[in-house]
């Protein structure tokens, strides 16, 4: 799907597949799907993608998680924590879960993606090639994930030892209208992968909507 207005300009062309989407997601069995985790370090954004991806894969779908740990180890491993390369690492995971979901599968991304307008980016690059995205805000607030410090992170940042962390020295605008929100601190991790399981199931079904 086309998605650059300065092609032209760049003396660009857009090479179109013989497939049709929608005989690439019937071979799927399921329409691609971007699910967007969003949420501080901590929240449990990564728990929620590996056991969201076990439930989706045993309930006959296909996925891929987008971790913004691992893609920082590949893809994204030229990028730092300012405010400009957190920009660019949206971007680029934005970019490859497109791709995924244009493949039918269902992307499921993981990163702390702290700026509104890049997560609407996201969604909005979605809209615009007709590929479904759920915003999922992992609403745990920032002095519950300061307490678990899984990998002591917080309490370098803290210390000054890490800069521009996220909620400590780098800011996090929560979403205003996520389409789904888990307040993982005060359910179970079952109850949100079920939730998030069913709403996945929901909008990944065949057929496609006219
Ligand atoms: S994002 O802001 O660009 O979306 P991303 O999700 O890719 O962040 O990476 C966050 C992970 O990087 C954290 O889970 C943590 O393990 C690690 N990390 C290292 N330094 C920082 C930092 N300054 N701020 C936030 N996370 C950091």
């Amino acid at each position: 799907m086309h998605d650059s207005p300065a092609a032209p300009e760049r003396d660009l062309t857009w090479t179109e597949s013989r497939i049709p989407r929608q005989q690439r997601w019937l071979a799927m069995g399921q329409r691609g799907l971007v699910v967007w985790l969003t949420g501080f370090s901590g929240s449990g954004k990564s728990t929620l993608a590996v056991a969201l991806d076990k439930a989706l894969t045993e309930s006959g779908r296909r996925c891929l998680i987008l971790d913004g740990d691992n893609l920082r180890q590949g893809l994204c491993e030229d990028l730092g924590f300012g405010a400009a390369d957190r920009v660019e690492n949206i971007r680029r995971a934005a970019q490859a879960a497109r791709l995924l979901a244009e493949a039918g599968v269902i992307a499921i991304c993981a990163l702390i993606s702290p700026f509104a307008a890049q997560r609407e980016l996201a969604r909005a690059s979605c809209q615009r090639a007709g590929i479904g995205f759920l915003e999922v805000f992992v609403n745990v607030p920032l002095e519950v994930c300061e307490q678990r410090d899984p990998r002591g992170l917080y309490a370098k940042a803290r210390a000054g030892l890490i800069a521009e962390f996220t909620g400590i020295s780098s800011p996090y605008e929560p979403p205003q209208a996520a389409d789904v929100e888990l307040r993982t601190h005060e359910l179970s991790l079952a109850h949100c992968v079920e939730q998030l399981r069913q709403r996945v199931c929901l909008e990944s079904a065949l057929p496609m909507p006219a």
